[in-house]
């Protein structure tokens, strides 16, 4: 990661059982990059862990980015680093938005949240009713204490396009088969939320037939790895770079990132977990084993594309574009 901005904790709160949000604004008080609903940024923590959260303040504010953090005790550190450690005032680096998740301008929107997936999901939903077009949004939580954003949600432009579903009250339970049924024109579906919300709302959206490409989702932790799953697949293979000749080799065990970075080949990277689409490399000649959960099931099949972060090959050799 380059170009970072050396942001100052302008403010830190707690929004809910566990979530606490953080304001950033630069320390040279200068305005932030734009950026759009569904962008997220890297944020390097203390320890030096790097993790990407969903911007969520008000929609294209430059004076200051927010983003909200649920602490999991079972995750890989980050949410506890900055909930244990970050603090008002704190000096942090930050990246600059990049937006993977970003929405069909001016299309309809059903917007589907799980727990902290509100955070792009609310910025959607903002950014929706500023400019007038038509979405509904559905937040499903444990309980209403781990509702982040109530006040928000519940403001003038967004209320009456908000339903909150509380598992603690399964008179609301999300129906996502009804919700979901008969897809219309023009209308596009966004996810984001933990992988049990995720799989349920896409596997039934497929399902029921909504189009591939009207279907958007953005996941922030990697499905544990399904050990009937485990496979002799984490074999050696060869990358070639096209048009240099140039032949890395991937050893058993080793991500292709790690070995094309060890080879002085820059592939960008964020997340490393086959999440966040930022090392995306064209393939241009054999097939990738993906294993990444950012590419849709039609983008995998075509095969010209893979994240070298965590996919690998099923033949013995990949050659790439970089
Ligand atoms: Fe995020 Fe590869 S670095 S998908």
């Amino acid at each position: 990661m380059s170009d970072w901005i050396d942001v100052v904790v302008a403010g830190r709160q707690d929004i809910a059982r566990d979530i606490a949000s953080f304001t950033f604004r630069r320390r040279d008080n200068a305005s932030l990059p734009a950026w759009a609903a569904g962008a997220h940024i890297d944020v390097e923590l203390p320890g030096g862990l790097i993790r990407q959260y969903s911007l969520c303040g008000a929609p294209g504010d430059r004076s200051a980015y927010q983003i909200a953090v649920l602490r999991d005790d079972a995750g890989r550190g980050g949410s506890r680093a900055i909930h244990d450690q970050v603090q008002m005032g704190d000096a942090l680096r930050i990246g600059a938005p990049r937006n993977l998740f970003p929405l069909v301008e001016q299309q309809r929107a059903l917007l589907l949240a799980g727990g902290i997936g509100i955070t792009p999901i609310l910025s959607m939903a903002e950014e929706m009713a500023q400019q007038g077009v038509d979405f509904a949004l559905h937040y499903c939580v444990r309980s209403a204490e781990r509702a982040a954003y109530l006040d928000r949600l519940n403001a003038v432009g967004l209320a009456g396009k908000f339903t909150l579903h509380r598992d603690d009250q399964p008179d609301t339970a999300l129906d996502a088969a009804k919700l979901l049924a008969a897809p219309e024109m023009g209308k596009h579906l966004y996810v984001c939320g933990p992988n049990g919300f995720m799989d349920h709302i896409l596997q039934t959206a497929r399902f029921v037939g909504w189009p591939e490409h009207k279907i958007h989702f953005e996941r922030f932790a990697a499905a544990a790895p399904d050990p009937a799953a485990a496979n002799d697949a984490d074999g050696a293979f060869e990358i070639e770079i096209a048009g240099s000749g140039h032949v890395v080799q991937v050893a058993a065990g080793q991500s292709a990132l790690e070995a094309l970075l060890a080879a002085g080949i820059d592939i960008p990277a964020s997340c490393e977990q086959g999440i966040c689409g930022s090392c995306l490399t064209d393939v241009v000649k054999g097939i990738p084993d993906h294993r990444d959960m950012y590419l849709s099931a039609q983008e995998q099949a075509a095969n010209d594309c893979f994240t070298p972060c965590c996919s690998r090959a099923k033949t013995a050799r990949l050659t790439v574009s970089v």
